[in-house]
């Protein structure tokens, strides 16, 4: 059987990682989300008391600990490990959110973790990657490329449900929102962009299920 990659990117809060781990659980392949790789790398940098945005102080964070990503089949979810503890909640930090673009933004550890991911995809059948550079840099060949968006203000809502935090919030979490977007598409390499042969998904005015159905339809007529 010839392998299977789907790239899902887009924009913060734009539903990625629920629809990719959805559907990879519904059609049985294998689900990376590269965000939380990121997350890791900006928890550890901030465990460790190193400025994020210094470019070269960066590399000391793979020196001093280590990484292991993998998906748990029985839990049917990703899994990142820090150090050889597993790490859920702590990635989704207020703190390790306005680290992680910075972190995000470093070449060394971009070249690492895109290397991380093709090795770890390589070992699988079909898989499912959501992030931001995965149809344009990490698999430019995938066989199913999907741009999700949504307007800001629709994001932030759900980033508020998310968080369970009061719609009052609601201006502090856009704000975050636009300024993750703004360093993730302007940053010099893997920038966030849609992909010129990524169908583009909408779901500002879609319920779940609507993109979840979507999105498994385009994978089964590939398939
Ligand atoms: O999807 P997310 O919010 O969990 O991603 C966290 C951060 O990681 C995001 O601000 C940008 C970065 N990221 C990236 O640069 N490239 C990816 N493939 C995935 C995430």
């Amino acid at each position: 059987m010839e392998q299977l990659i789907v790239a899902i990117d887009g924009p913060a809060g734009s539903g990625k990682t629920t629809i990719a781990r959805n559907v990879a659980i519904m059609l049985d392949m294998l689900y990376l989300d590269t965000g939380a790789m990121y997350r890791t790398v900006a928890y550890a940098a901030l465990k460790d008391g190193v400025d994020v945005s210094d470019f070269d102080k960066i590399t000391q964070v793979f020196e001093n600990n280590t990484f292991d990503f993998k998906y748990c089949e029985k839990k049917k979810k990703m899994q990142v490990f820090l150090n050889e503890e597993e790490l859920v909640n702590e990635i989704r930090t207020d703190d390790v959110e306005v680290a992680v673009s910075d972190v995000a933004r470093n070449g060394i550890v971009r070249e690492r973790l895109v290397a991380l991911q093709r090795k770890i995809s390589k070992k699988e059948k079909r898989v499912i990657l959501d992030g931001r550079d995965i149809g344009t840099v990490v698999f430019p060949d995938a066989d199913v490329k999907i741009f999700l968006t949504a307007k800001p203000e629709e994001r932030a809502r759900r980033r508020l449900k998310d968080k369970k935090l009061p719609e009052s919030e609601i201006k502090i979490v856009m704000k975050d929102l636009l300024r993750r977007d703004k360093i993730d598409s302007e940053r010099a390499i893997g920038p966030l962009k849609q992909a010129e042969d990524a169908i583009l998904i909408d779901t500002t005015e879609l319920i779940l299920e609507e993109v979840i159905n979507k999105v498994k339809e385009l994978i089964i007529a590939k398939k």
